[in-house]
C-alpha cells in the first residue's frame, strides 16, 4: 500500500519523507487555507515547492466547478509538475472534465467520493485515483470502511486500473483497516501516520533490554 500524507504543510511533509516510507502528498483549499497559502500564484508556487520536497504524486485541487472552468485550471495545474494529479470534484461536469484529462494524458484525483457509485463512475471516466472520504462518513454514523471494501470489488471485478486512495483518514487503525481491505493508498495526516510506530510492549521490551545490557557493561 502506498502512504501519502494529507497536508499542505512543508515541515510534516518533510519529517515523513525523512522517515523514508513517503510515497506522495494529497491537498485540499482547506488544507492550503490551513497553512496560510492563499492566492492564486503562492498557491502554485506551493504546490511547486511540494513537488521538490517529494518524489512521488501531489494531489493538487481545481476550484472551478464548471466543465471549461475546470479544464483550464487542471491543464495549468498539470503543467507545473509531472507529480502533479489534478484532483477533481465528484459531480457531472468533474466527470466530463476527468474523462477530457484521460484522453490528454493528464492525470487525475476525483475526490469527495462517498458511494460506490459515484467511484464507479470515475473509473469509468479514467480516473486514476478515486479518494472515498471513509472519516467523513464515520462521523456521520455511516461505515466508511465498508465503502472502500465495496469500491474494492467492484474494481476488481471489472479490472479497473483506477486506484483507491483511502481518504480523510482519522487515526491509525483507519490506516490498519484499508491495508486489510486492499486500498491502493491511505492519505493520513502525520499524527495517524507516526501512530503506528508506536506499541507499549515495544517501549518497555527496550528499555528491559537497554536496563540488561548497562547491568552487564556499565
Ligand atoms: C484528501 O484528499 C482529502 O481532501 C482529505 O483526506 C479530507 O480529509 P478531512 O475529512 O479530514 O478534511
Amino acid at each position: 500500500m502506498k502512504f501519502f500524507i494529507d497536508t499542505a504543510n512543508l515541515d510534516q511533509i518533510k519529517e515523513a519523507q525523512d522517515l523514508g516510507i513517503l510515497d506522495g502528498v494529497t491537498t485540499n483549499p482547506s488544507l492550503m487555507a490551513k497553512e496560510g497559502i492563499t492566492g492564486k500564484d503562492n498557491i502554485l508556487a506551493h504546490y511547486r515547492a511540494i513537488c521538490e520536497l517529494v518524489e512521488g504524486d501531489v494531489s493538487a485541487e481545481v476550484i472551478a466547478t464548471d466543465l471549461e472552468g475546470i479544464i483550464r485550471e487542471g491543464e495549468e495545474l498539470a503543467a507545473l509538475n509531472p507529480q502533479i494529479v489534478v484532483k477533481v470534484p465528484m459531480i457531472k461536469d468533474g466527470i466530463k472534465a476527468i474523462h477530457h484529462f484521460t484522453k490528454n494524458d493528464i492525470r487525475t484525483n476525483c475526490t469527495l467520493i462517498f458511494s460506490a457509485g459515484q467511484a464507479l463512475l470515475a473509473a469509468k471516466a479514467g480516473a486514476s485515483y478515486v479518494s472515498p472520504f471513509i472519516g467523513r462518513l464515520d462521523d456521520i454514523s455511516t461505515d466508511g470502511l465498508h465503502l472502500i471494501a465495496d469500491i474494492r470489488t467492484i474494481f476488481d471485478n471489472y479490472l479497473f486500473n483506477t486506484e483507491i486512495l483511502a481518504a480523510s483518514i482519522r487515526h491509525p487503525m483507519h490506516i490498519i483497516d484499508c491495508a486489510l481491505l486492499g486500498a491502493d493508498v491511505a492519505t493520513a495526516p502525520l499524527s495517524a501516520i507516526t501512530a503506528l510506530l508506536n506499541h507499549p510492549l515495544t517501549d518497555s521490551g527496550l528499555q528491559k533490554f537497554l536496563e540488561d545490557y548497562n547491568k552487564g557493561n556499565l
